[in-house]
C-alpha cells in the first residue's frame, strides 16, 4: 500500500516538475525578451518623461519652456514670444511692435506641436561619439536617401545622378560653393546677384574675400557692362528672397557658373513649375521644417570635381555637420514621409497663402502702399494652378514724400527689413510672413491701423 502511496507521489512529482520545466522554457525567452526591454527602455523613459515635462509647462500659447533654457529652482522656464512677458507669458504689451523683420520659419510651429509623436528623438548617450560613420564618411547615408525621397514627393528637383553634401545651413554651402566654383580660376570670380538680392550673399563673400573671389554688386549691372571676359559666379535666388519671384541666372555665357539657393522653392512657397535641374543647387531644413536652429543645409551637385572641392570646405571648415543635427534632420524626414509625405506641403502651403490673402486686403485698401504681384501659375506638386503662398511682402512705398519706407513702418510700431539692404532704394521695405502666429497677428493689426488712418490723413489734408 504504501508502495503504491509513494509511486504516486513520485508520478505526479515527475509530471508537475515536467510541466513546470515545459512552462519555464516556453516562457523563458519572452520573459528575458520583456526584461531586456524594460532595462533598455529605462534610461528612455526617464529621457521621455523630463521631456513630456518640460512640454507641459504652461505659457499661455504665446512661448515655450525648453529642456536647455533657463531655471528658475531648478525648473525651466517660460521663453515668451515677442511682445508677451509674465511668467506665464499671458501679458501682452499693446504697445510693443510687430516685428517682422527676420526669416526665422516659427510658422510651422504648430504643424510640429501636432506630430510631436513622429517627430520627437531620444539620443543616447553614447550616440555616434566618433567623427565619421562606420563607411569613414561625415555623412549619414540614411538621411540622404529620405532627404531624396521627400524631393520626389514635393517634385521640386532632379537627384538622380547628382552628388549630395550636407553644410551647416545652407548658408556654409553658398561659400563652400563660391570656393569650389573659384578655386582654379585664372582671374578671380566677380560674384554677383541681381537685385533685390539676400544680403548675405553680400555679407558673407566680403567677409571670405580672397585672391579667388570677390563680390561685385547687382548681376543686371554687370551683364550689361561691356566686360565679358570676366569670371563669373552669379548666386541666384528662386524664387527669391525678398519678392518671391522664380528666377534664371541673368549673366550667360561660357565664364559664367551659377549658384541656384532654393531655399523657398518648396509647395509652401511657391508653385513649382518644373523640378529645378542645374548644376548645383542648394536647399534647407530651415525653410523646409522650419527648423533653424538645427543649421542644416544640402546641396545638390552634378559635376564630380566641384562636388570633391565643396566636400573639401566643409570638411576643412567643420569635419562635416553635427551627427544630432543629422539624427534630427532624418526623424523629421521621416515624420514628413509618413501616409503619402503630402501633408506638410498641403499644411504649409494653406497656411503661407492665407497670410498672403489677409496681408493682401488690408494692402488693396491702401493708396499708400502696394506689395509685389504673383500671377497664379501651373504647379508640378499640386497639379494644378495655385495662387501665391511668399515667404515675404515686398511693400512699396507709393507716396513720393516716403522715400524711407522702412522708417515709414518703425513710426506705425512695425520692424520690417530696408530695402538699401537688398541693394535697392528704401522706398522698398521687407516684411517677414514666416514668424509665429502672435508675430503675423500684431503685423496685420499694426497694419490695418496705417491703412486706416491713410483716410484720416485724406481728411486732415482736405479740411487744412
Ligand atoms: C535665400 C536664402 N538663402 C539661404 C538662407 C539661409 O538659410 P540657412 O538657415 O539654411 O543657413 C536664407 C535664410 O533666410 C535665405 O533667405
Amino acid at each position: 500500500m504504501a508502495n503504491i502511496e509513494i509511486r504516486r507521489f513520485c508520478c505526479s512529482f515527475c509530471f508537475l516538475a515536467s510541466l513546470a520545466l515545459n512552462l519555464f522554457f516556453v516562457i523563458n525567452p519572452y520573459l528575458s525578451e520583456w526584461k531586456k526591454q524594460k532595462l533598455s527602455s529605462s534610461w528612455a523613459e526617464e529621457a521621455a518623461a523630463e521631456a513630456e515635462a518640460v512640454a507641459l509647462i504652461s505659457c499661455s500659447g504665446h512661448g515655450r519652456a525648453y529642456l536647455d533654457g533657463l531655471t528658475v529652482d531648478g525648473k525651466p522656464v517660460c521663453e515668451c514670444n515677442t511682445c508677451y512677458g509674465g511668467p506665464d507669458c499671458s501679458l501682452f504689451s499693446s504697445d510693443c511692435a510687430a516685428d517682422a523683420n527676420s526669416g526665422d520659419p516659427l510658422f510651422l510651429e504648430p504643424f510640429w506641436m501636432q506630430h510631436a509623436t513622429s517627430s520627437a528623438v531620444v539620443i543616447a548617450g553614447w550616440h555616434r561619439m566618433s567623427y565619421i560613420f562606420s563607411d569613414g564618411s561625415y555623412i549619414s547615408q540614411e538621411l540622404e536617401n529620405h532627404i531624396r525621397r521627400v524631393h520626389a514627393i514635393a517634385r521640386n528637383a532632379i537627384t538622380k545622378g547628382k552628388y549630395l553634401i550636407f553644410g551647416g545651413g545652407s548658408t556654409q554651402l553658398l561659400a563652400a560653393a563660391v570656393y569650389a566654383l573659384s578655386m582654379n580660376l585664372s582671374t578671380p570670380a566677380e560674384v554677383v546677384a541681381a537685385t533685390p538680392a539676400y544680403p548675405f550673399y553680400k555679407t558673407q563673400t566680403d567677409f571670405f574675400q580672397n585672391m579667388h573671389f570677390e563680390y561685385d554688386g547687382d548681376a543686371l549691372l554687370l551683364k550689361n557692362s561691356s566686360d565679358t571676359t570676366a569670371n563669373v559666379i552669379e548666386f541666384v535666388t528662386s524664387p527669391n528672397n525678398p519678392d518671391g519671384n522664380l528666377r534664371e541666372a541673368v549673366s550667360q555665357g561660357p565664364l559664367v557658373s551659377a549658384i541656384y539657393d532654393h531655399a523657398y522653392y518648396w509647395p509652401h512657397f511657391t508653385a513649382i513649375p518644373t523640378p529645378a535641374n542645374e548644376d548645383v543647387m542648394i536647399f534647407t531644413i530651415s525653410k523646409l521644417t522650419g527648423h533653424a536652429g538645427s543649421r542644416l543645409g544640402w546641396a545638390f551637385v552634378k559635376d564630380e570635381d566641384v562636388y570633391h572641392k565643396m566636400q573639401s570646405y566643409i570638411e576643412k571648415a567643420e569635419m562635416g555637420i553635427s551627427r544630432e543635427a543629422q539624427l534630427r534632420a532624418l526623424k523629421l524626414m521621416k515624420a514628413i514621409l509618413l501616409g503619402d509625405g503630402m501633408e506638410i506641403f498641403e499644411y504649409a502651403y494653406k497656411k503661407m497663402s492665407a497670410r498672403w490673402q489677409k496681408l493682401s486686403n488690408i494692402i488693396l485698401l491702401s493708396q499708400r502702399f502696394s506689395i509685389q504681384e504673383i500671377p497664379p501659375l501651373f504647379c508640378n506638386f499640386f497639379e494644378k494652378v495655385r495662387g501665391p503662398s511668399p515667404a515675404y511682402a515686398w511693400l512699396k512705398c507709393e507716396r513720393q514724400e516716403d522715400k524711407n519706407c522702412n522708417a515709414v513702418l518703425q513710426a506705425a510700431n512695425i520692424i520690417g527689413r530696408a530695402g538699401s539692404l537688398f541693394n535697392v532704394e528704401d522706398r522698398y521695405a521687407r516684411l517677414s510672413l514666416l514668424k509665429s502666429d502672435d508675430d503675423f497677428n500684431l503685423l496685420l493689426l499694426r497694419l490695418n491701423k496705417l491703412v486706416t488712418e491713410e483716410d484720416e490723413h485724406k481728411y486732415y489734408m482736405k479740411i487744412s
